[in-house]
């Protein structure tokens, strides 16, 4: 009766907070499976971002809630951004529903689960479903397990919750609240322990990493508190590579460009949400900042790391967006040369400044605006990867590929997955890899230890 299946939906900072009820749930003695036959309990960690992430999450409830009827002892919980944006109203189209969560207790899916059992074991009525929306002083620290029988080369950690920025497309700061920062103090101990166990690289995590600390940690010589954090973090003995995710262009100042050059752990990868390269509607989406900016800091970023790689979100038919908007997107997405990106198709979320503008691009322009920006996608990520053929790069092995015997993958600085024929022994190490073939999203290529190419060395010794 205690095989949890955690299910989760949308982006990093979703995982994170799965994996963290996960190790809650196996502390109080349930077990968490990655098979949802054999589950007992099944939560889903839920999306809110854009329509279609909700009714994927609200499908497979309904889907669920089936097995309720040939086994009444079922639980079915929904957890996370969904739960917070629609709140009880969910009920009314998945009434068989046991759990309802909000982003702001995850810690406390345990101690409901326990009550939730208790009274099915009692005699008497179904209960209710459990719900739990409220906010909560100090929930921002609660993220902070990790797995500790498994080790985890490469790591998420959440720094802050919440976003105040407002932007008129968003449901975030509805779902997930207002800014609340963990203490330094505490993210680095989560780092060293993580260090302890074996992992090499970090990746910080929050809505808008670069606000961390904002009003609350005095700037140090025109340091910001996020840059301050990547200095201590710099420092953990042992920890090989940071990233994080995502940073605003608007505070992307001088000195977050600059510790590119300095600190020499961040990796040379920057995730810069651009949302749209006209300025037009850049206002109207509330973002802060002109082409001319985002040009600017990626001019910065590239002149103090030639090499560095960049990725994007863009989205296509915001309301309003003319023909002329669109090429202005399209030309600076050309112009930049992405490794990566993301293009959402606009989505309207009902409670957003935009849900009030008339949401006005037809279907297919969307559609056709998508495919635009995903063919110079195609191209540019191609040229890209094409550039590193011959070079050596230094790959974190991660540990087996999903596919291929004997095949490894691991990341290059810039976050290219790589495939490489290795040794078990070496997951968790950097190693130094020549690439020599790609495709648009994966490279492949083989080790070179100690100046001798591996396939080479092996070639003279037969
Ligand atoms: N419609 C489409 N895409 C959206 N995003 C956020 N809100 C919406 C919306 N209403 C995209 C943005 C953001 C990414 C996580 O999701 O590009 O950066």
């Amino acid at each position: 009766m205690n095989r949890v299946y955690i299910k989760t939906y949308g982006c990093q900072m979703n995982e994170r907070d799965s994996e963290a009820v996960a190790v809650q749930l196996r502390d109080r003695g349930y077990t968490v499976v990655d098979d949802e036959k054999s589950a007992d309990i099944v939560l889903l960690n839920t999306c809110a971002v854009r329509d279609q992430a909700e009714q994927k999450a609200i499908g497979k409830t309904g889907h669920l809630a089936k097995r309720k009827r040939d086994n009444p002892d079922f639980i079915l919980g929904i957890m996370g951004c969904m739960a917070q944006n629609r709140g009880t109203e969910l009920l009314d189209r998945l009434p068989d529903l046991d759990l309802l969560v909000g982003t702001q207790k995850f810690h406390r899916v345990p101690e409901m689960l326990d009550q939730l059992i208790r009274r099915e074991n009692a005699l008497g009525p179904r209960p209710n479903t459990l719900v739990d929306l409220e906010e909560e002083a100090g929930s921002e620290e609660t993220i902070r397990e990790h797995s500790g029988d498994q080790r985890q080369v490469s790591a998420y950690v959440s720094i802050m919750q919440g976003c105040n920025m407002h932007c008129t497309f968003c449901i975030v700061p509805k779902t997930r609240g207002a800014e609340r920062y963990r203490e330094m103090d505490s993210i680095c101990a989560e780092i060293e322990e993580l260090v302890s166990r074996g992992t090499r690289e970090v990746t910080l995590l929050g809505q808008i990493v670069n606000s961390y600390g904002m009003r609350r940690i005095a700037y140090r010589n025109g340091i910001s508190p996020f840059v301050q954090l990547l200095e201590r973090v710099n420092a953990i003995e042992g920890l090989e590579r940071i990233r994080f995710t995502s940073p605003h262009p608007r505070g992307f100042q001088k000195d977050l460009v600059e510790a590119y050059g300095r600190l020499e752990k961040l990796m040379p990868y920057v995730h810069l949400p651009l949302q749209s390269g006209s300025d037009r509607v850049l206002k109207r989406m509330r973002r802060p900042y002109t082409r001319r900016r985002f040009l600017e800091i990626v001019a910065q970023l590239r002149a103090v790391q030639p090499e560095i790689s960049l990725s994007t979100d863009i989205i296509v038919g915001f309301p309003g967006e003319t023909e002329e908007d669109f090429h202005a997107t399209r030309d600076l997405f050309e112009e930049v040369g992405f490794d990566m990106a993301f293009i959402f198709k606009y989505s309207e979320r009902s409670g957003t400044p935009a849900a009030e503008m008339e949401d006005d691009v037809p279907a297919e322009v969307k559609d056709a605006r998508n495919k635009v920006l995903l063919e110079i996608l195609g191209r540019s990520s191609l040229e890209r990867n094409t550039a590193l053929i011959g070079t050596e790069q230094s790959i974190l092995l991660e540990g087996p590929a999903r596919k291929g015997e004997g095949l490894f993958m691991g990341r290059n600085p810039g976050n290219r997955k790589v495939l490489v024929p290795a040794n078990p022994r070496l997951v968790g190490e950097c190693v130094p890899v020549r690439i020599t073939e790609t495709t648009v999203t994966t490279l492949s290529g083989h080790l070179c230890l100690a100046g001798v190419d591996e396939s080479s060395a092996g070639m003279l010794a037969r």
